[in-house]
């Protein structure tokens, strides 16, 4: 198993570009299964495990796939297998993304149920109700969602989500560009993984009005068509990074971004005394003497992502003062807390709200990560530290960050990646 062994006290300064978005892509891998014809050319995807696991899965349904150099290639004519298995679907729950192309091109799809993840129970109602609304029949036996369509194929239908969800928007989506006639979805998710996600599938000959809405609505087509996309950059990476030059007092420039896509968390970086420079594609943060203590909500975009609420966390440990996060979309995922606690952390849990007292000095220890955006928050701690820090277990940190490291020690950071045994 790997460790990140980090020597604290280096400022991050310089210039980096940020990775293609994880979030994105795996949306756009699981369109890939609407249209059996040619080859589908996608660049910019990020090399990380949760996209080998999502290509590992259409394989086993059947597709081919080549990854080389960021860019992903996928023909899913020979896909026939319409069960994504356990085994795969528990390593990522963004497997169910493949629920709603199934169903649209093959009538029929057999998805392990996800099971829960380490902030807590993530859910798949709104996934079923949306694939309900168009004709599915669902039924759940033995850990296994079993959708069928008794009328052959699906129909248009309006889809009106009781809460804003990205996962289900986008098996709707996938859903009801095949359908028969017209879909409208209602309380849509806004993200701009959605909204890459309509642009995507536009260019595959879907009709869809309402792109970057809340409100949706989709003329249903019969064929759509292979395409080549260049898919667009991780905002969650790009936070990352400049949280890490804000956290040790560095200035950097983060390339290859739509700032407008991130305003909201550029936004607290101003609230918290850092000076933000945009230009079309660029961010550069100037990190301010001492951070100010900066509240942050997290909720559906355009709010600030619960994405960066872990990273926010461990930023505001070094702020002169009281800082209050309150995450609204994921209740309890805080796991990251006890950690940046060992690392002598003052934070407290109040319901969904973490109360930061700061600055703290930190003071470099063994830690463990629990899930992809923790781990981050724990290498973000661990940069500032005093002495090294340990992050534990990063495979989940491999999850989502290309070759993060080796980003942060081109930007002045020590960190070397080292393996290790467990008791
Ligand atoms: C996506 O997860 C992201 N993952 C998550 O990022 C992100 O935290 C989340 O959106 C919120 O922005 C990917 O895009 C692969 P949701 P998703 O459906 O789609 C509830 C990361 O770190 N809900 O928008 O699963 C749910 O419990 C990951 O990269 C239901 O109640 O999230 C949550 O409270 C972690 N029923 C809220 O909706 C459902 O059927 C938003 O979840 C679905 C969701």
């Amino acid at each position: 198993m790997d460790k990140l062994v980090i020597r604290g006290g280096r400022r991050i300064s310089g210039s980096i570009t940020a990775s293609g978005s994880k979030n994105t892509s795996l949306p756009i891998i699981a369109a890939t299964l609407l249209a059996g014809d040619g080859t589908f050319t996608l660049h910019k995807i990020p090399d990380l495990k949760d996209i080998m696991t999502f290509t590992q899965l259409l394989n086993h349904l059947g597709a081919e796939t080549t990854f080389e150099g960021n860019i992903l290639k996928i023909s899913t004519r020979n896909v026939e297998s319409l069960q994504a298995p356990y085994e795969l679907v528990k390593k990522m729950r963004a497997s169910i993304y493949v629920l709603g192309p199934m169903l649209a091109r093959f009538g029929h799809a057999r998805v392990s149920l996800p099971g829960g993840c380490a902030f807590g129970p993530r859910p798949i109602d709104l996934h079923l109700m949306a694939m309900e609304k168009l004709g599915a029949t669902i039924t759940i036996e033995t850990g296994f969602i079993d959708a069928t369509i008794p009328g052959g194929k699906l129909r248009g239908g309006h889809i009106n989500f009781p809460i804003s969800s990205v996962g289900a928007t986008g098996n709707a989506l996938m859903a009801a560009v095949l359908a028969e006639g017209r879909t409208t979805i209602s309380n849509a998710a806004a993200e701009p993984e959605i909204e890459t996600l309509c642009k995507f599938l536009i260019a595959m000959g879907a009709t869809i009005r309402g792109t970057g809405t809340t409100e949706l609505e989709i003329e249903g087509t019969n064929t759509l068509r292979a395409i080549e996309f260049h898919n667009v950059f991780d905002r969650i990476e790009a936070g990352t990074l400049l949280a890490a030059a804000a956290i040790t007092g560095g200035d950097i420039t983060v390339n290859g971004v739509e700032p407008d896509q991130m305003k909201a968390v550029l936004n607290k970086f101003v609230h918290a005394g850092c000076t933000i420079e945009t230009t079309e594609n660029s961010i550069t943060l100037k990190s301010p003497k001492k951070l100010i203590p900066t509240d942050v909500t997290a909720k559906p975009y355009p709010s600030f992502p619960t994405d960066m609420q872990a990273q926010w966390i461990a930023l505001m440990t070094q702020a002169e003062g009281t800082s209050r996060i309150t995450d609204k979309v994921y209740h309890e995922r805080f796991n990251h807390i006890p950690e940046l606690n060992r690392l002598g952390a003052h934070i407290e849990i109040h319901k969904n709200q973490a109360i930061v007292q700061g600055p703290q000095l930190l003071s470099g220890t063994k830690v463990m990560s629990t899930d992809l955006r923790a781990s981050a928050s724990l290498v973000l701690a661990g940069l500032v530290a005093e002495g090294t820090t340990e992050v534990l277990r990063v495979y989940h940190l491999d999850r989502g960050y290309e070759k993060i490291e080796m980003k942060l020690n081109s930007l002045g950071a020590d960190i070397s990646r080292e393996k290790y045994t467990e008791f």
